[in-house]
């Protein structure tokens, strides 16, 4: 039996650019205006759409197939979702001006776009010209370019409501002609809108990238920006075996700490209450937070765990950071920031918990024992450390995010890295650590927890 009334299948193939395809004749706004129309006529859980490649209509899109009665829809517009959902969906009845032709019409259609694409293919493999996706994955830092151009300028607040080029340029004291070739290729890539003339943010994108968005991530999005210095020597740290600029959190780019310390926090926003969660802090009365940053995960200890209290040790720049975000919380009497550094201090003692959350990655093998061995002794018998990292694959050639960090950890630091579980277990166990076990959280990071015998 189907768990589901109907099943609806709708071509979002991306082509080469030129190409007809579905996404080029707008299926995402298709897409999204059936998603919107099924929740509206409350049919959003009865309905199971599924987002498909290429059926073989390419110059009709967008497509769509609607199961079981397997009636294919072509030219599909947003507008025409809710005739869709209410004739098709609810009332039974087919929508007939959008069925795509007949069997047999549909299948020549098919048969002459499979003969007009392998030819393509071929003549292209003869030419020797770069297959689509690899050509993608080299030219990809232009688009990337673009996006923290813009966030470096704050461009997105400056279009705001909707302004035109030289306005925009007006607001950042930035060249016209260059601002409006920035804000139509903002538009190619799907961030902005053009409408006679005029720019607008995107309903998707404004709440994360224009000044009083709900989810306003700039601050957080200019740590990325930051990056891009480092990532561009990272040929010459190929070449050396380490980071060539030797920045550290305390670096010389104005704003790197704070920058830097949004970006964590962000990121902790949703992962420290599931962190808490995975941890367990059930008889966890006093927690050490190495690099603690600006404190998410100690104040996310304390809020899950009644009498808690923790202790961030960090940098003299992040120190105020952490300070603000624990006042705001309302935690000041139980999470207690201090100044100190990783590598030479000694970290106290009679802690329940040791927490490491994105801090081993900043250090080689030896900084990884030598800390995990003061963690150790700060510990009360029976307390546990508890890493939170991206742990790669046993070969360390996945999962992409971790293997890329390895990268990012190159080109920023002396030694860091990313490391593998059978890495960390070692490491732990050498420092004196048992029952060491990985806890896998939902993201590209896990936990790695072991207790002091
Ligand atoms: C990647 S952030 C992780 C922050 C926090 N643990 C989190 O997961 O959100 C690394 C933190 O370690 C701090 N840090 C780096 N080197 C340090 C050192 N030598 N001693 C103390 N803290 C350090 C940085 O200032 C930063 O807050
Ligand atoms: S791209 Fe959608 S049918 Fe070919």
């Amino acid at each position: 039996m189907e768990p589901f009334r109907h099943h609806i299948y709708i071509c979002t193939q991306k082509k080469a650019e030129g190409a007809p395809s579905c996404s080029a004749h707008g299926s995402a706004e298709v897409l999204a205006a059936l998603r919107r129309e099924l929740a509206a006529q409350g049919l959003a859980d009865q309905v199971q759409v599924t987002t498909c490649g290429s059926l073989g209509l390419c110059d009709w899109g967008p497509n769509m197939v609607v199961y079981p009665e397997g009636i294919w829809y072509s030219g599909v517009r947003p507008g025409d979702a809710a005739e869709i959902v209410r004739d098709h969906v609810a009332g039974g009845r087919v929508v007939e001006r959008l069925v795509s032709g007949s069997r047999e019409a549909v299948r020549v259609e098919i048969d002459a776009n499979r003969a007009k694409m392998l030819a393509a293919l071929r003549a292209q493999e003869e030419a020797g010209a770069l297959p689509e996706e690899l050509s993608q994955a080299v030219n990809g830092f232009r688009e990337s370019r673009v996006l923290l151009t813009a966030i470096e300028l704050d461009l997105f607040s400056a279009v705001g409501e909707g302004a035109d080029a030289r306005t925009v340029a007006r607001k950042l004291g930035t060249d016209p002609r260059a601002t409006e070739s920035l804000l139509n290729a903002l538009t190619a890539l799907g961030v902005l809108q053009k409408r006679d003339g005029s720019f607008r943010n995107t309903p998707e994108t404004a709440p994360y990238l224009a000044e009083g968005g709900a989810r306003d991530a700039r601050a957080a999005l200019l740590h990325t920006v930051h990056l891009w210095p480092r990532w561009s020597t990272l040929t010459e740290c190929i070449r050396e075996g380490t980071s060539v600029t030797r920045r550290t959190a305390q670096g010389p780019e104005a704003g790197w700490t704070t920058a830097f310390i949004a970006a964590m926090h962000r990121n902790a926003a949703f992962r420290a209450p599931v962190v808490a969660r995975a941890v367990g802090l059930e008889g966890v009365r006093r927690v050490l937070d190495l690099g603690g940053g600006s404190g998410a995960y100690s104040i996310a200890f304390a809020q899950a765990q009644p009498g808690l209290t923790a202790d961030i040790l960090d940098l003299a720049a992040v120190i105020p950071i952490a300070q603000r975000h624990i006042d705001e919380a309302g935690l000041t009497d139980r999470v207690h920031p201090r100044v100190g550094n990783i590598g030479d201090d000694r970290y106290g003692e009679g802690y329940d918990l040791v927490f490491l959350s994105a801090i081993c990655h900043m250090n080689g093998p030896e900084e990884n024992r030598a800390m995990l061995a003061k963690a150790h002794a700060a510990l009360a018998p029976g307390g546990r450390v508890a890493i939170q990292d991206f742990i790669l694959n046993p070969d360390k050639a996945g999962p992409k995010t971790g293997a890329l960090f390895a990268l990012n950890m190159l080109v920023g630091t002396r030694a860091g890295s990313t490391y593998n579980e059978a890495e960390y277990a070692a490491w732990l166990g050498d420092a004196g650590f048992g029952e060491i076990r990985r806890v896998h959280l939902p993201g590209p990071t896990d936990l790695i927890v072991a207790r002091k015998g």
